[in-house]
């Protein structure tokens, strides 16, 4: 049985004591939440007090990027032991923000895997199609190629550790969700081609998680179609009430 992930992306928000005050509400908003894995993805430099905060709760933590190299003369960047060692269990890879603004492409978000993979954290793939793309018909040669280019050398036995977040870049931050019928026919996809490149059984447990303007009125419709395992929230991660209510959704979920 897959058990629903929702992980919230705070993107570029909220300072360290801000994200302190958030954190407390949400621990006590979310405390009685028994089936959902719960993750919070605060900014780099929030991490460490994160990881205090929420140690001993049901909330894990995440990074929302790592690069590839350990150590070294790399200026700005922050590695997966780094993660680690301030608690992280997550990390957040090739987000359509990161491809968009910081020419991320599938090699690197490849690379960033593996160095996840490595490191032991736990990391959520992001793929998904820009508008165009959908309206010229490619989602789903988008897709493959995401697919393909970002699992490239990954181990089948790696990929027990590693989510995926199917979020349509027309979809982020705009209040336009993908319908669940939308959203649905593309995460097929994306398991079958997962069955075609591994197993069966590798793409029956995979979590696919769903992620664009996801919020408490949409979420139980989206998270009960079979093949959407969870969500990846952005927005509504930022208010405690919100992402507790999308937390609630998915607790309603049967199975
Ligand atoms: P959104 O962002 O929920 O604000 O649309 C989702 C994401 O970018 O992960």
């Amino acid at each position: 049985m897959r058990k629903i992930n929702i992980s919230g992306n705070w993107k570029l928000n909220k300072t360290a004591s801000e994200t302190k005050a958030l954190l407390v509400e949400l621990k006590d908003a979310v405390a009685t939440a028994q089936k959902t894995e719960i993750v919070i993805c605060p900014t780099f430099v929030s991490l460490s007090v994160a990881g205090e905060i929420l140690q001993g709760s049901n909330i894990k933590l995440g990074a929302q990027n790592l690069f590839w190299q350990e150590s070294g003369a790399f200026t700005g960047e922050i590695s997966a032991t780094q993660l680690k060692d301030v608690g992280c269990e997550y990390v957040i890879i090739g987000h359509s923000e990161r491809r968009q603004y910081f020419h991320e492409s599938d090699s690197t978000v490849n690379k960033r895997l593996i160095a996840a993979l490595n490191a032991e954290l736990l990391p959520i793939v992001c793929i998904g199609e820009t508008l165009e793309q959908r309206e010229s018909e490619e989602t789903f040669s988008v897709i493959e190629s995401q697919l393909e280019g970002a699992l490239a050398e990954v181990p089948e036995a790696a990929m027990s550790q590693i989510a995926l977040a199917y979020e349509p870049v027309w979809a982020i931050g705009t209040g336009r969700t993908a319908t669940p019928e939308q959203a649905e026919d593309v995460h097929r996809f994306i398991r079958r081609k997962i069955q075609s490149l591994y197993s069966e059984q590798i793409s029956a447990n995979l979590i696919i998680q769903y992620g664009g303007s996801v919020k408490p009125a949409n979420a139980f419709d989206l998270l009960k179609q079979p093949d959407i395992d969870g969500a990846l929230v952005g927005g509504a991660s930022l208010d405690a009430d919100s992402f507790a209510g999308i937390v609630d959704a998915a607790e309603k979920i049967e199975g």
